[in-house]
């Protein structure tokens, strides 16, 4: 068994922030959402791994990532020169892949359960293709399938306007070499891209093996701002354990789980747990509440922030307001030019979001 792991596209949805960077590698509790899918492949007992990616954000992915030793896994990088779609990353990794059967995991996406159960159910069923599915409010952002009483799938549409059901597809799914003959035989979709989603619903009309798991635990598609913070605070929340090998001073107060890293000062300020803080931050007069990631390098003055998401090198200086449900974008700024401001004053990239509440 192999994986691949979808990198490439264009991110466009969590714009400004994926302008310049690959929304794979925004964090999420200060690690890259990518990351927690390769760990929970290499849990798995897989080691083979190809993570498809782009021109564009291809060399940031590979230098943050590596060869896959830290995480005990063999990691090729596949180039896919334009995002064209999920089933023609699967094409261009075809030569990886040869004739394994393979885990195809998309790398903005994160799932609680373990890849075990599913593994187990594909083999022993000697499915095809096997899908992940879960109950979601708004299936038409999604792929959405219709089942049988019995789970079997009998039809698959891509972000349809009337969904046939509330299961979404998840971004996880597990083939056999036989996709390969369905992907060959699909044609772009309206928006121009090959759809997996196509391909599966191939091989369910050539009578194939496609079964489908539900998903009971939590997973996020953590394209958008709110779903990066709903991962956040989940993960914040499962996952923190704490740790410090920073420095606290005595003004500080520190409760519940919180994790501070190496270099990290934190003077006369108060940290709420679940919080992670990275390395080599200042932290001074704050006061930094429940289900905040704060990357390393970030400077943070007398500011008041809560359920957040910190990107490195921000700074945030003599903020009057707390912040709150906030994504601060790498080396971003928030400070007031005077003592006591009378007006805003801003430079902020395109298609950003203010929202003053
Ligand atoms: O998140 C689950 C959904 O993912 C499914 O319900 C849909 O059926 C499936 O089509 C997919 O929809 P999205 O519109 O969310 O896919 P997105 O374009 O965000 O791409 C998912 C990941 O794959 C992302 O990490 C980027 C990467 N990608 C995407 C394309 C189109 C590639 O590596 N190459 C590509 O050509």
């Amino acid at each position: 068994m192999k994986a691949i792991i979808l990198s490439g596209g264009k991110g466009t949805r969590l714009r400004p922030l994926t302008y310049t960077g690959a929304k794979q590698l925004v964090p999420v509790a200060n690690k890259p959402i990518l990351w927690y899918g390769i760990e929970s492949i290499v849990a798995a007992g897989i080691t083979e791994i190809g993570i498809i990616i782009s021109p564009e954000t291809g060399a940031e992915v590979q230098a943050k990532t590596g060869d896959g030793e830290r995480f005990g896994a063999k990691i090729t990088y596949i180039l896919q020169d334009q995002p064209l779609g999920l089933a023609h990353a699967v094409k261009i990794a075809q030569p990886f892949l040869a004739d394994s059967p393979f885990v195809m995991y998309l790398g903005d996406n994160l799932v609680e359960s373990q890849l075990d159960l599913f593994l187990d159910q594909f083999k022993t069923q000697n499915l095809d293709a096997l899908t992940l599915l879960c109950e979601v409010e708004n299936p038409s952002a999604f792929g959405v399938a219709k089942v049988d009483q019995q789970g079997k799938v009998l039809r698959l549409i891509e972000k349809p306007q009337n969904p046939p059901s509330n299961l979404a597809l998840v971004g996880v799914y597990i083939f056999a070499k036989t996709i390969h003959h369905a992907i060959a035989n699909i044609e772009p979709s309206a928006r121009g891209e090959l759809e997996i989603t196509d391909a599966i619903q191939y091989l369910i009309d050539q009578q194939q093996k496609v079964g489908s798991f539900r998903l009971s635990g939590w997973w996020l598609d953590t394209g958008k701002k709110d779903d990066l913070l709903a991962a956040n605070q989940i993960i914040l929340d499962s996952c923190l354990e704490s740790s410090s090998q920073g420095s606290v001073d005595e003004q500080s107060k520190v409760t519940g789980r919180v994790s501070i890293g190496g270099g990290s000062k934190i003077i006369n300020s108060n940290i709420r747990g679940p919080v992670t803080i990275g390395d080599n931050c200042h932290i001074e007069n704050c006061f930094i509440g429940p289900f905040s990631s704060i990357a390393s390098e970030t400077t943070l003055i007398e500011a008041d922030i809560e359920h957040s998401v910190v990107l490195k090198g921000a700074k945030i200086v003599h903020i009057q307001q707390r912040i709150v449900d906030s994504l601060i974008g790498e080396r971003a700024q928030l400070k007031p030019a005077t003592q006591r401001p009378k007006a805003l004053r801003f430079m902020i990239g395109d298609d950003s979001q203010i929202e003053l509440i």
